[in-house]
C-alpha cells in the first residue's frame, strides 16, 4: 500500500481501520488474555478456558478479538467454526459451515471421516450430504472432528452478536447443550461468545448453559493511555510516517482509549495531509473535531438505540449535568422512586455506559455519550431529508 516514488514515500493507504468488524493493524491491549488463550491452542491444557464470554461496549473490539483468536487457533492447526448468534445458527453450522470445512481438510482425513457414517463423501472426497440413518447432532460432528484432527489440535467455535431475544437464547442454549455433550465426551473444543454484558448474562440464565457459568469472562472497555499511544504511534510507523509529540498526545486524549474512536482519530489525522511525512498539530486539530462527530454518528447513536426506553430516560436525566450526576437529582428528574432508579443504575453500570462516581453519584463512562444526548436535545427533532426543497405536491 505504501509505494516509494522518487524516494518520497507516497502514503496512499491509511493504516487505520475505523468500522465495525475490521480487525485493527495494531491490536492494542488484552495481551494477557491473548497469550493465555493462544497457549491453550498450543498445549490443549484448557483449564477454565473451554468457554469464554467476551462482553463490552459497542466498538470496544469484541469482534476484532474473535478474529485475533481465530487467527491464533488456525496458526496452531485448529479448526475454526465462526458464526453470529442469529436465527438458524445450528442449521447453518451443520449444513453449511461444517461441510465447507470438511472440504478443506487433508484427503486422508476426509477418507477417515467418511468411514464414520456421519457424512457422505464422494469418490472425489467432497462432501455430498449427511447420512440420514442417524439424527444429525452437532455433538457427533464435534466429537468426530476432534478425534480425527488428532490430539494436538482442537476446534474453536466463536459466536458473535449474542442478543437476548427469547428465541435466540433458546437456540443458543440448544447449541451450548450440544457443545457441552461434546466436551463431556472428551472433544477438544473451545467456545467463545461475544455480546453486550446484559445479553451474555441472559444467556447464562438459560437451561443447558450450566457449563458456561464457569466461563472465562472478559469485559472489554477502554484501552489504557499507554496502549492507546502504542496503537496510534505503531500504526503510523508501519504506515510509513511519523507523528509530532503534541499531536500524538492530542489524539490520545480525543480518543479516550475507546478503540473505535482511536481508529477514527488516527484515520482523520492521517488523511489530513497524506503526502507529508509527518502528522502535525494541524492534522490532529482537524481529526479532533471530525472524529468526535463521526463517533457520535456511527457508534454512540447505536449505543443509544440499544437502550430500553427507561434506560434512555435515565441517561437523559443524567445528561442535564455536564459532569457527574447526583442520584437524588435523577430520582427527582425521573419522578420515580429511589429503588426504581437503583435498578436502572445497576443495569446501566453493567452495560459499561455508566459508572459510579463517589457515593451517591454516577457519571458516563462511555466517552461522548453525554454530549451526544445533549446535542440531540438541542437539535430540532426532524432531520432535513431534502423534501422541503420541493414545492408541495398538487392536491388530487
Ligand atoms: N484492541 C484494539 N486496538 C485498536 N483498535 C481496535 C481494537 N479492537 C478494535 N479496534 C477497532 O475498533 C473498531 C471496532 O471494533 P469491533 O468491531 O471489533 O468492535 P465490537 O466490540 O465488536 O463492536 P460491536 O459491539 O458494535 O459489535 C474497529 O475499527 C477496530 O479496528
Ligand atoms: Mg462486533
Amino acid at each position: 500500500m505504501i509505494a516509494e516514488m522518487n524516494g518520497i514515500a507516497a502514503h496512499a493507504g491509511s493504516p487505520f481501520t475505523p468500522g465495525y468488524g475490521r480487525a485493527p493493524l495494531v491490536f492494542g491491549g488484552h495481551e494477557d488474555e491473548l497469550d493465555e488463550l493462544t497457549r491453550v491452542f498450543q498445549t490443549l491444557d484448557f483449564g477454565e478456558n473451554h468457554s469464554v464470554l467476551i462482553s463490552g461496549l459497542r466498538g470496544a473490539g469484541k469482534t476484532s478479538m474473535l478474529m485475533m483468536l481465530q487467527d491464533a487457533a488456525r496458526r496452531e492447526g485448529w479448526l475454526v467454526i465462526s458464526d453470529d448468534a442469529s436465527a438458524g445458527l445450528m442449521d447453518r453450522v451443520m449444513e453449511t459451515t461444517i461441510p465447507a470445512m470438511l472440504d478443506t481438510l487433508e484427503p486422508a482425513t476426509r477418507t477417515r471421516l467418511s468411514s464414520l457414517g456421519i457424512w457422505q463423501i464422494n469418490a472425489q472426497l467432497e462432501y455430498v450430504d449427511r447420512h440420514r440413518q442417524t439424527k444429525p447432532l452437532l455433538r457427533r460432528d464435534l466429537i468426530a472432528l476432534s478425534e480425527h484432527i488428532g490430539p494436538d489440535a482442537g476446534i474453536l467455535i466463536t459466536i458473535d452478536e449474542v442478543s437476548s431475544g427469547k428465541i435466540r437464547l433458546r437456540e443458543l442454549s440448544r447449541f451450548a447443550l450440544e457443545v457441552s455433550h461434546a466436551l463431556q465426551a472428551g472433544a477438544n473444543v473451545m467456545i467463545v461468545f461475544a455480546g453486550i454484558k446484559i445479553d451474555l448474562d441472559a444467556l447464562l440464565e438459560q437451561e443447558h448453559t450450566t457449563f458456561l457459568r464457569r466461563s472465562r469472562q472478559l469485559d472489554f472497555r477502554r484501552l489504557t493511555p499507554g496502549e492507546t499511544r502504542h496503537v496510534l504511534d505503531e500504526s503510523i510507523r508501519i504506515g510509513g510516517r511519523r507523528i509530532e509529540h503534541d499531536a500524538l498526545n492530542q489524539l490520545i486524549s480525543v480518543s479516550q482509549g475507546y478503540p473505535y474512536l482511536i481508529q477514527l482519530a488516527g484515520d482523520y489525522a492521517w488523511r489530513n495531509n497524506p503526502r507529508s511525512a509527518v502528522i502535525d498539530q494541524a492534522a490532529a486539530d482537524v481529526a479532533h473535531e471530525k472524529a468526535i462527530t463521526a463517533v457520535q454518528r456511527r457508534v454512540i447513536s447505536r449505543v443509544y438505540q440499544d437502550l430500553s426506553e427507561k434506560d434512555r430516560e435515565f441517561v437523559q436525566a443524567m445528561a442535564q449535568d455536564s459532569g457527574r450526576s447526583k442520584i437524588s437529582d435523577i430520582v427527582k428528574r425521573m419522578d420515580v422512586s429511589a429503588q426504581y432508579v437503583q435498578v436502572y443504575k445497576k443495569r446501566l453500570i453493567d452495560t459499561g455506559y455508566v459508572r459510579s462516581d463517589g457515593h451517591g453519584y454516577v457519571a458516563f463512562s462511555l466517552p461522548y455519550l453525554g454530549e451526544y444526548i445533549r446535542s440531540m436535545n438541542d437539535e430540532p427533532a426532524a432531520v432535513d431529508d431534502g423534501w422541503d426543497a420541493f414545492p408541495p405536491p398538487p392536491s388530487v
